[in-house]
C-alpha cells in the first residue's frame, strides 16, 4: 500500500520538489506511486520568477506544472506576496501605489499563466509576527513587512482579491508557519473571519506544519477545530518534524527513529480524524538529505529513498499509536550541555525557528558559586538596531531557568535578558536579575559577555539549569529576518522555560 492509496478517502497526499525531480528516474517513479499533489519548493516565488521588474523567467515554473499535470497530479501554487525570496523592486523605495501595481502586475502575470491549471495557491505567506500580544487586534500582529510598510495594512486583502479576480477558480489560501500556537492561531483565525465577512475570497487556510519533537498533537488539534468554524478548508501545507536533538549525529539512533514516528503518526491520526475539512497533506520534500532542514532529520525517506519508520507508522498511524503507546510517556530529552568551571562543551546556536539563514553563533560558560559567566560569538556580517524592538535588532537573547523546572510560566528563578551589539540591555522577563554585560565587534560578527549573579541557587558539582540562547538578525532596512535557538524552538522563550535546553555544571 502506498501512502496516496493510504489516504484516498482522507485527503490528497502532496510533496514540496524542484521541477529536476520529475526528471525520469527512481525519485519521480518513487512520486508518482506515492504522492498525488506537488508544490513548488521554490522556482514559483517570485524573486524566481520576476527577478528583475517585468522580465519573467517562467521556464522552471512551467516545467513543473506541465510534468505534474502530465502526470496526473494536482499543481499547487506558493507563493505569491511574501517578505521573503521576493525582489527588493516590489517594495522598497516606492510609493503606496507602484507597490500595488508591483502586486497587481505580478499576479496578473503569474496567476494568469496558470490559470486553470493551479488547484490552490497560497496566496499570501507569513504575514504574522511571532510573539504576537493581543491576537484580536489582527492588524497589530502583522509582520513588520515591505510590504506591510509600502502598502498598509490592506495589502492581504488587495493580492487575494486580485488573485480571486484572476483565476477565479482557484482555491486561494492563507499560508503561514507555528499556527499551532496560540496566539498566531488565534491572530489568523480574527484575520480571516474579517476579511471573509468583508467578502475576500479566502477559501483555505494553509498550516504549514514544521513542527518539531518539541509539537504538542493537541495543539495542532486545537487549531483545526478553531478554523474548521471558518467554513474554510485547511491544507497542511509543508509538513516535516526535525528532530533538532539529533542534530550532529549521522543518522537517528532506533529509538529516535520510533520516537519522531510516534509523533508522526498521533498528528497524522488527528488530520484523519478532520478529513471533513482537510483537503490535503503536503510533506516539504522527499528525502532527510536533500530537505530544507536536512541536518535534523524531518521527512519520510532517508537519502537513499529507502521509507524510514515514520513512513511506515502514517500508513496506519492509529494502529501504529495504539502498538506503540509505551512511547506516550517519554518526554524528548532537553539538548544538554556540560560547563566546568574553567572551560565548557561548546553550545550551537544555529537551529533556525523562521527562515533558512541568517546569523548563528556558538557559545561558551564557565561557573562558580555566584554566578554563570557566558561569551557567544555572533556570525553576522552586518550589524543594524535600527528598530525600535530590541528582538528585532542584531542581539543575542539570553534565557536562564536556574531550578530547570521546564515550566510553562516564569517564576522567581528565571529570567530573559538581551543584549544587542551595541552592549544595550534589556530585561526581558524575570524580576531584578543580577547582570553584567560586554559586547566586542569582531571580524566576523560580534561577541557578548554577560555575568549573571545566581539568584536562588548556589550550584554544586552536578547542578542543572535550563538555558538557552537566541540569536536575532536584522537586515539592512532593521527588521529581524532570522532566529537562531541552542535547544527552545518555539518563539516563546520569554516566557516559558519548558523546552530550554539544560547546562550540567561540573568541578
Ligand atoms: C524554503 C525552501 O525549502 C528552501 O529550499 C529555500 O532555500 C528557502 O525556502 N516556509 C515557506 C517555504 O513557505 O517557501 C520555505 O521553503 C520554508 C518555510
Amino acid at each position: 500500500m502506498k501512502l496516496k492509496d493510504a489516504y484516498k478517502e482522507f485527503f490528497l497526499i502532496g510533496t514540496a520538489i524542484p521541477p529536476c525531480s520529475l526528471n525520469e528516474g527512481a525519485r519521480l517513479d518513487l512520486i508518482k506511486k506515492e504522492f498525488n499533489a506537488i508544490t513548488a519548493e521554490n522556482v514559483m516565488k517570485p524573486i524566481l520568477v520576476q527577478e528583475k521588474k517585468g522580465e519573467f523567467t517562467f521556464e522552471e515554473a512551467d516545467k513543473i506544472v506541465s510534468k505534474t499535470l502530465e502526470n496526473g497530479m494536482t499543481m499547487i501554487g506558493h507563493t505569491l506576496c511574501w517578505h521573503q525570496q521576493s525582489p527588493e523592486w516590489m517594495y522598497t523605495n516606492v510609493t503606496r501605489q507602484e507597490a500595488i501595481e508591483n502586486l497587481y502586475t505580478h499576479i496578473e502575470n503569474v496567476a494568469g499563466r496558470y490559470k486553470g491549471k493551479i488547484a490552490a495557491w497560497d496566496v499570501c505567506n507569513e504575514v504574522f509576527n511571532d510573539a504576537i500580544e493581543n491576537p484580536k487586534d489582527w492588524r497589530s500582529a502583522l509582520r513588520n513587512s515591505l510590504w506591510l510598510e509600502a502598502i498598509g495594512e490592506d495589502y492581504i486583502e488587495l493580492a487575494f482579491r486580485k488573485v480571486a479576480e484572476i483565476d477565479p477558480e482557484a482555491t486561494l489560501y492563507y499560508n503561514d508557519y507555528n499556527l499551532n500556537f496560540e496566539s498566531k492561531r488565534e491572530a489568523t483565525y480574527y484575520m480571516v473571519k474579517e476579511l471573509k465577512e468583508k467578502g475576500v475570497k479566502i477559501d483555505g487556510i494553509g498550516m504549514q506544519g514544521h513542527y518539531n519533537m518539541a509539537t504538542s498533537p493537541e495543539s495542532v488539534e486545537e487549531s483545526i477545530k478553531l478554523f474548521k468554524t471558518l467554513d474554510v478548508e485547511i491544507s497542511i501545507t509543508e509538513f516535516d518534524i526535525t528532530f533538532n536533538e539529533a542534530q550532529g549525529q549521522e543518522k537517528l539512533t532506533e529509538e529516535q527513529e520510533k520516537q519522531q514516528a510516534f509523533l508522526y503518526a498521533s498528528i497524522f491520526s488527528i488530520f484523519r480524524k478532520y478529513k471533513d475539512v482537510i483537503k490535503r497533506v503536503t510533506v516539504w520534500g522527499i528525502d532527510d538529505a536533500t530537505s530544507w532542514r536536512a541536518d535534523r532529520f524531518p521527512l519520510l525517506f532517508n537519502a537513499d529513498l529507502s521509507p524510514k519508520l515514520c513512513y511506515h507508522a502514517i500508513l496506519e498511524p492509529e494502529k501504529f499509536v495504539k502498538e506503540n503507546l509505551m512511547e506516550l510517556a517519554k518526554s524528548i530529552e532537553p539538548i544538554r550541555k556540560t560547563v566546568y568551571e574553567n572551560e565548557s562543551e561548546q553550545i550551537n546556536i544555529n537551529q533556525y525557528t523562521m527562515a533558512w539563514e541568517g546569523a548563528t553563533g556558538t557559545a561558551k560558560m564557565t561557573w562558580s558559586k555566584m554566578c554563570l559567566n557566558i561569551c557567544v560569538d555572533v556570525i553576522d556580517n552586518h550589524l543594524n538596531a535600527d528598530s525600535k524592538y530590541p528582538w528585532e535588532q542584531d542581539s543575542v537573547g539570553i534565557f536562564i531557568d536556574e531550578n530547570a523546572a521546564r515550566s510553562h510560566m516564569f517564576h522567581v528563578d528565571d529570567y530573559a535578558f538581551i543584549v544587542n551589539y551595541k552592549n544595550e540591555l534589556t530585561i526581558v522577563n524575570g524580576s531584578n536579575p543580577n547582570i553584567t554585560t560586554n559586547v566586542e565587534i569582531t571580524d566576523t560578527g560580534y561577541r557578548v559577555y554577560a555575568e549573571v549573579k545566581f539568584k536562588t541557587i548556589k550550584p554544586k558539582d552536578g547542578t542543572i539549569i535550563g538555558f538557552e540562547i537566541q540569536i536575532n538578525d536584522a537586515d539592512r532596512s532593521g527588521r529581524r529576518v532570522s532566529v537562531a535557538k541552542f535547544c527552545d524552538t518555539t518563539e516563546y522563550s520569554h516566557q516559558s522555560t519548558a523546552n530550554y535546553g539544560q547546562l550540567i555544571l561540573k568541578n
